[in-house]
Formats: C-alpha cells, sequence, structure tokens
C-alpha cells in the first residue's frame, strides 16, 4: 500500500478568491492528524542540530504551521500579522500579493537582536510576503537561519528572488 504524500493531502481551488487563481488549499492538510505532522516534521527535517532560537509566522496559515514547529522545537513563536492588528508598537513593511498589495507588521520588542529565527508559511508564490516578513525580522536585527514552506510555486519567481537573497529555502511539494 502506498502512503500519502504531503502533495496528496493538498487540493487545488479553481478561480479563488479570483478568476484565474488556481488556488492551493492547505486546510486537507492540516485537518487530518498524519499530513499535519507528516508536513511539520518534514519542514524541520533539514535544521535538525541547527541552532534556532525562535519561529516567525507569516498570516494567516504560517502561524498554524508556525505554533506547531514552535512547540517541537521549543522554541517561542512570532506572528508577522496584517496590518492594524498587533496591539504595541510595530514595524510596518508594504508588499505586493499575486493578486493585490498589502502591509504586514512585527511587535518591535518581538525578539531580541541576534536571534536566530526560522520563517514559516504554507505558500511561496511572489515571495512578496516572505520578503516583507525578512526585512521586519532584520530590523529587529534577528538572523533569519531559514525559511520553510509547504507548496512553491517556482512560475511566480518567490524561489529566484529569495535564493537572490542567499536566503536558505526549503520548500516541500511545487
Ligand atoms: C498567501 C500565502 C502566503 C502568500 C504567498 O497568503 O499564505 O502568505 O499568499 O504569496 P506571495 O509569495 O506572492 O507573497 P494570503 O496573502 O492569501 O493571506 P492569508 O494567509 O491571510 O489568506
Ligand atoms: N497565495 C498566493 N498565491 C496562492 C495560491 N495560488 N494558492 C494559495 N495561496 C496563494
Amino acid at each position: 500500500m502506498s502512503r500519502k504524500t504531503v502533495r496528496d493531502y493538498i487540493r487545488t481551488i479553481p478561480d479563488f478568491p479570483h478568476e484565474g487563481i488556481l488556488f492551493r488549499d492547505v486546510t486537507t492538510l492540516f485537518a487530518d492528524a498524519r499530513g499535519m505532522r507528516l508536513c511539520v516534521d518534514q519542514l524541520l527535517d533539514p535544521y535538525a542540530g541547527q541552532r534556532i532560537d525562535a519561529v516567525a509566522g507569516l498570516e494567516a496559515r504560517g502561524f498554524i504551521l508556525g505554533g506547531a514547529i514552535a512547540h517541537q522545537l521549543g522554541t517561542g513563536f512570532v506572528p508577522i500579522r496584517k496590518k492594524g492588528k498587533l496591539p504595541g508598537p510595530t514595524f510596518a513593511q508594504d508588499y505586493a500579493l499575486e493578486y493585490g498589495q498589502a502591509t504586514v507588521e512585527v511587535h518591535r520588542d518581538a525578539l531580541p537582536a541576534g536571534a536566530r529565527v526560522l520563517l514559516v508559511d504554507d505558500l511561496l508564490a511572489t515571495g512578496g510576503t516572505a520578503r516583507a516578513g525578512i526585512a521586519l525580522l532584520e530590523r529587529l536585527g534577528c538572523e533569519v537561519m531559514g525559511c520553510a514552506f509547504v507548496i512553491d510555486l517556482p512560475d511566480l519567481g518567490g524561489r529566484k528572488a529569495l535564493e537572490a537573497m542567499g536566503m536558505e529555502l526549503h520548500t516541500l511539494c511545487s
């Protein structure tokens, strides 16, 4: 009997949130006990033995993964949120999306300078969201020691953009 891979748990919804977008839906992956464990374990695989001081997650699905990963590592979790959601003083960063424009924020006192942070999200498309997250973590003085995503959409250029910045990148399927 062949066992399902992470890719097998992800479904595609056409024309969401706009016509022409093939939306890669990870709710079916997260809802499955084995799928969830498989994806957290595989996201962490390449970082075994490395020092990770904290996990940062990108809203919204990066929170689900990031919380589970932080628990597994025994670290804290830092949310990078859409504009206007964090209550304390923040740094803000604008970015362009595959379908729109947005701003993300992080609390100015979220992490100490010098912390080695793993950034996680469900999906890498243009890389705009991830680059904004990296910029915010770097404004805190942190070192982004890796970026881990479940899905890579290579045609949208995010992987190339992050690799060009010298980022250590880990993705589970494309
Ligand atoms: C999706 C996805 C990533 C981002 C990737 O989030 O979860 O965060 O897009 O796209 P990019 O590489 O082109 O920046 P979305 O913006 O749909 O927000 P949501 O998680 O709040 O729904
Ligand atoms: N974020 C940006 N592009 C996406 C896609 N095609 N599916 C899911 N999330 C996305």
